[in-house]
């Protein structure tokens, strides 16, 4: 086994077992791009401030590019008995430079690095989540835009309850998603500063220049407290309950999605692509990516609990527990970008069945709430209206017939009020069009909801 770094200290080797307990270099490679670039900024920062030779700056900034393209094309391997990434590299810069690469390490610490690499890598993810997540969102507009006019009804308690259009529905989960996206920037904006200098934990003597570094790395500022700077996770946690909440909304409407499938709804019908079989009943068409989406949930709500516990406990500054952090929010990340791109082409070729929806909606009594507003449109108040309705409701029942096709008599001996314009009042349409309060189902109204969208993810 190779030498550790700090082997002049020690007076043993480590115990294998735990070399492979501290290593961290099976989960924290996905970062070496982050890596070499930020040391790339470090050495040139070096050079340039004159804390190593101009000459060797460059010579290390050579080496890192070349490692980083043998990296790229597969023609350099990690090391599975290295440490970590940070380690990988630094090692293997100075088996290609000799002494030249063990300058790279000047004025700085792991500490540092991995914060800068963790805000690094998230910086980028979260960038990547942001554009899937306004696709999706566009995805879901779009669907909408086709049904401004495609009655169904709403449920309260899962019980019909109101008239409301599809796209009213659907626009409901695009506000989600906007207030999503705003969270994932919120979580992005903190991320991006830069720790870097920040040492092992109290700065360095070297004369470093902490803004060039944040300047080339393109971060909008540097950290203001070196012991923050290397033991802030906070933006871990941040990004994840961002991913949670996100999750949430992707559950519930995965929720709905397995719910409209059921041959109980049959609003939708999803795609052969995007459906599966049953390896024991012929019949079967099984709405499994939304299941998994629901139960993945759970998981990016584990990596929020795992994040927020590993840190409650740790006194100031860099403690180990910390390398547990990636697991976590690389897990979240991975496991919300899959239920994205899976998502989203489900969503698009999913079959709407408006006809369906709207015999559902013709069922329930969902216009009652109807009905008793044209009596208060007459001058009663709502609660005698209410109770009138309530009364017509039970008729209708007992007659088994709906509020459309019970008899104008039956209507008038329980009040005067009713005239054959009841008919007109509590038709679903009608009902629909005249719900034309701000942000109500509306068609004029969902169109507005669109547009507020469209131009809220815009600027993503
Ligand atoms: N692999 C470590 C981590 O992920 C890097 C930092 C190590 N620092 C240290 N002082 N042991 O946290």
């Amino acid at each position: 086994m190779s030498q550790k770094m700090w082997a002049g200290r020690f007076t043993k080797e480590a115990d294998e077992r735990v070399n492979d307990f501290n290593s961290s270099i099976k989960f924290d490679a996905r970062m070496y791009r982050q890596d070499i670039t930020g040391s790339i900024a470090h050495a040139v920062m070096l050079g340039e401030c004159g804390i190593i030779e101009k000459s060797e700056s460059e010579t290390i900034v050579k080496g890192l590019k070349e490692i980083l393209s043998d990296i790229d094309s597969g023609k350099l391997q990690f090391d599975p008995n290295a440490e970590d990434i940070h380690m990988f590299v630094e090692a293997e810069l100075t088996k290609r430079l000799g002494d030249t690469g063990k300058r790279l390490h000047t004025a700085r610490s792991r500490n540092d690095q991995v914060a800068l690499d963790v805000r690094m890598t998230l910086k980028d993810e979260t960038r990547e989540i942001i554009a899937l997540l306004k696709k999706l969102t566009q995805t879901v507009t779009d669907i909408a835009k086709k049904h401004t006019l495609t009655i169904m009804p709403g449920y309260t308690h899962l019980q019909r309850a109101q008239p409301i259009t599809f796209a009213h529905h659907l626009m409901a989960y695009a506000n989600m998603f906007v207030r999503d996206l705003g969270r994932l920037k919120d979580a992005y904006d903190r991320t991006d500063t830069m720790p870097l200098g920040s040492g092992a934990l109290a700065g360095t003597t070297y004369p470093i220049d902490r803004q060039r570094v944040c300047d080339l790395l393109g971060f909008a500022q540097i950290t203001q407290n070196s012991l923050d700077g290397v033991s802030d996770r906070d933006f871990c946690c941040e990004l994840c309950s961002a991913l949670s909440i996100l999750m949430m909304h992707l559950s519930r409407f995965s929720e709905e999605v397995i719910l409209w499938c059921s041959w109980e709804f049959k609003f939708v019908e999803l795609d052969d692509a995007y459906a599966t079989g049953s390896s024991i009943m012929p019949q079967k068409k099984n709405p499994d990516v939304t299941e998994l989406i629901r139960g993945k949930t759970g998981r990016v709500y584990g990596d929020l609990m795992t994040l927020l516990t590993m840190m409650k406990g740790i006194p100031l500054a860099y403690n180990k527990d910390m390398q547990e952090d990636k697991e976590a929010i690389f897990d979240a990340i991975d496991t919300v970008k899959l239920c994205l791109v899976t998502f989203d082409p489900m969503l698009a070729t999913m079959k709407v069945l408006s006809e369906n929806m709207r015999m559902a909606a013709a069922k329930g009594f969902i216009n009652a709430t109807d009905c008793a507003d044209y009596l208060v449109k007459k001058g009663m108040p709502f609660r005698d209206a209410y109770k009138i309705t309530g009364t017509l409701v039970h008729t209708c029942i007992e007659k088994g017939c709906t509020l459309e096709t019970l008899e104008l008599e039956c209507y008038k001996e329980l009040c005067d009020k009713f005239e054959s314009d009841v008919f007109d009042a509590i038709n679903l349409d009608t009902c629909v069009m005249q719900r034309k309060s701000e942000g109500g189902p509306a068609p004029e109204r969902v169109k507005e909801q669109i547009e507020y969208v469209e131009k809220a993810i815009e600027k993503y």
